[in-house]
């Protein structure tokens, strides 16, 4: 048996866990009607093959209809849920692993306006900033049905066959009768800390008494809401004392921080750039004070740190959970001395800050939340061996050259720079954000292990491609930066990727104009922020960058708080003058319908890409399906067969910002779901 203490079983009262990895609990918005479907068991199980000791599912399942969905949760106050957490819990069961849920009431972190517009509820009427709904402070008939209803929904998770439950106590119903920031309860269930914690004792009670003293029952709890206007350190661990003491909880999983704004947020769940495991010490201090088995989750992206968690003795289960969203087989890999196979997680929030856009997606795992199509192991071709080229070394040609090779092809790669990455290594060039070159160099490596042959400073003209001979070609060639949409002055704008790339040097004042809504724009203002030129954030939208979600968006706020800059809305650019040695920028005011003059010592233009796509058009006539893609086959998952061109000597794709200005995530899925049939 190995001796790596992440590989040790864990001893969970009456429940073996076989290592000591788990994935915390997440919403993925899986749910279909509110409910576990098939995708849902199908994301867990997976999980679970690959080695996982524990999934915690259903982020905040919701337990009473006055706390509607805020992403996706599952609704486990209707008795329907049970046969579909059945399933769940017996696919992940024959895989090895154990499954629990979490479950809460929102209280106040949720919106009136969804599913049965019940009025949202809190300890008292005090806005969770995130959200926005202002809650009706609970009155007496509120407390027994909410309790109940806890109750209830624990029964259900018991019938199903699951391992056990955890209460969400941060940020949620319970906790805002814990914290001073959001109980002004002037009754029995306020002011001292006995009285703050009556309500949510009696759910524990509650809950315990319906499912029995052997159904495993945890809290995910915050000992410390490094908040003046909260609960602090003191009153955090004498909570965690006091349900140790009450015998109603079997573990803790700790949470430092709170969550009601989306800064706030962002120090709980730590993105790029920001310190590994920042929370870690703390969470082992309260294993020590309480001697409960304890989990924790909040940036413990790599196997090292995780290992460290466990021998160091501060947790007995460690949380890797965005780390199982970029990669399911951890364990797998662990086990099978492949860790260097693992698929980093680079923290880039992509998959939490598309729950509030539909569903969890990993940047750059399109696999994750997508296994009833796509597979996490491409598994090898038993056709013919194809010879596949590959123009474009950005992550959507890495993308398609690995799964190709995957597939046991012979794949070649021209790439016309010196490196890989294409727009990624942009990106890199923020300090901050350097940790994205991770998805390339896993990339990279995975291609060396498939015998993937690479040709850098390749600049692939048709003849070049055509002389290979290729069954298969892949054209992700990428864009380039556009600033055909001014009406004049282009000459006069300096790009995103010229300011990124060090070809120029922000100074003097620095109007960065975003058209894009997403990274790229604020990445560029970041850049100037940080050079320490005055900046001028100016869009056309009516908030700044959209498409950047809330987990994402703090870091570049803190920068752009720090440099004093300035934000204006609601203004198009429409052109671009030179005036002595500084620049000119007209923009339309289509509120104000009048035009507006701004002058300054440089106009970066973030406005997406243009497609570099003259390869694919010239290779186009000579392949056999005329570069068609069979939409219908490809979202059913099938091969692309079409055959519009009989005499074609090759099949032909173009994949990523080569057919459209769009993000990592596109271009590594049209890569893998072109290429995983090949
Ligand atoms: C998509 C997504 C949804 C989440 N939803 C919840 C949730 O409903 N309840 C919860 O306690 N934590 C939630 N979390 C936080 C995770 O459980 C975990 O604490 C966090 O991702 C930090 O751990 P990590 O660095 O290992 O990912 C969510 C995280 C993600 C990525
Ligand atoms: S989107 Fe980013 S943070 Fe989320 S799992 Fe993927 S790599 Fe990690």
């Amino acid at each position: 048996m190995s001796s790596d203490p992440l590989l040790q079983p864990f001893q969970l009262r009456g429940l073996t866990l076989r290592n000591r990895l788990m994935s915390t609990a997440h919403e993925p918005a899986y749910t279909e009607d509110g409910m576990p479907k098939k995708r849902y068991r199908l994301y867990h199980a997976e999980k679970a093959r690959g080695g996982i000791a524990l999934t915690m599912i259903g982020g905040s399942s919701v337990v009473a209809p006055d706390s509607p969905q805020a992403f996706g949760n599952i609704l486990l106050y209707k008795d329907e849920c049970v046969p579909w957490l059945k399933e769940l819990a017996d696919d992940v069961h024959e895989n090895g692993a154990a499954v629990m849920i979490q479950i809460t009431h929102l209280g106040r972190r949720t919106s009136w306006s969804k599913d049965d517009w019940l009025p949202v509820i809190a300890p008292s009427s005090v806005r969770e900033p995130a959200h926005r709904a202002f809650p009706k402070a609970m009155e007496d008939w509120d407390f027994a049905r909410v309790i109940a209803a806890y109750a209830d929904a624990a029964e259900r998770v018991k019938a199903a066959g699951l391992d056990g439950l955890e209460f969400e106590c941060y940020g949620h119903l319970i906790d805002q009768f814990w914290s001073p920031a959001t109980n002004k309860r002037r009754d029995e269930y306020g002011g001292s800390l006995d009285n703050r914690l009556r309500f949510g004792l009696a759910v524990f009670e509650a809950a315990r008494r319906r499912v029995g003293p052997d159904f495993l029952l945890g809290a995910r709890l915050v000992c410390d809401e490094d908040w003046e206007r909260g609960l602090s350190r003191e009153e955090g661990l004498a909570i965690a004392r006091r349900l140790t003491g009450s015998g109603l909880i079997d573990f803790l999983n700790v949470i430092r921080g709170h969550i009601d704004t989306e800064e706030a947020l962002a120090h709980v769940i730590p993105g790029m750039g920001e310190r590994s495991a920042p929370h870690l010490d703390f969470a082992g201090e309260v294993r020590a004070e309480t001697r409960l088995p304890t989990f924790h989750a909040a940036r413990i992206q790599d196997v090292a740190t995780a290992r460290h968690a466990i021998e160091s003795g501060k947790l007995d289960m460690v949380g890797m959970t965005r780390a199982h969203l970029a990669d399911p087989h951890i364990a797998l890999k662990v086990a099978e001395g492949r860790e260097a196979a693992i698929r980093p997680c680079v923290g880039m929030g992509y998959c939490i800050d598309s729950i509030y856009a539909g569903q969890a997606v990993c940047i750059h795992n399109a696999a994750t939340g997508r296994e009833e199509t796509i597979p996490h192991i491409v598994p090898r071709s038993d056709g013919p061996k194809k010879k596949v080229v590959v123009v474009g070394a950005g992550p959507g040609g890495l993308e398609a050259a690995r799964v190709a090779g995957e597939r046991g092809h012979e794949v070649v790669v021209l790439e016309a720079a010196a490196k890989p990455g294409g727009q990624i290594v942009l990106a890199a060039a923020l300090k901050r954000r350097r940790e994205v070159m991770g998805i390339i160099d896993w990339r990279m490596r995975e291609c060396e292990r498939l015998g993937v042959a690479f040709r850098f400073n390749a600049f692939a003209e048709a003849d070049d491609v055509r002389a290979l001979e290729p069954d298969v070609i892949v054209i992700a060639t990428g864009g380039a930066p556009n600033v055909e949409f001014l009406d004049s002055g282009a000459e006069f704008a300096v790009t995103s990727w010229d300011l990124l790339s060090g070809a120029a040097r922000p100074s003097g004042n620095v109007i960065v104009y975003d058209d894009n809504g997403a990274h790229p724009g604020l990445t560029a203002a970041e850049f100037v922020a940080e050079c320490g030129a005055k900046l001028e954030i100016v869009t056309p939208e009516r908030i700044l960058a959209p498409d950047v979600g809330g987990t994402s968006f703090p870091p570049y706020f803190r920068a752009f708080s720090r440099a004093d800059a300035k934000v204006t809305l609601n203004l198009r650019l429409e052109s671009i003058a030179r005036r002595g040695n500084r620049v000119v920028g007209l923009f339309h005011d289509e509120y104000g319908r009048r035009r507006v003059e701004k002058e300054a010592d440089m106009i970066v233009v973030e406005h997406g890409a243009v497609p570099i796509d003259d390869l694919y058009f010239e290779l186009k006539p000579g392949s056999v399906n005329l570069g068609e893609v069979d939409y219908a086959a490809l979202l059913k998952g099938r091969p692309q067969v079409l055959v519009n061109n009989a005499s074609g000597a090759y099949r032909l794709f173009r994949i990523g910002d080569a057919v459209a200005s769009r993000n990592i995530h596109a271009a590594v899925y049209d890569a893998i779901r072109l290429m995983k049939d090949i």
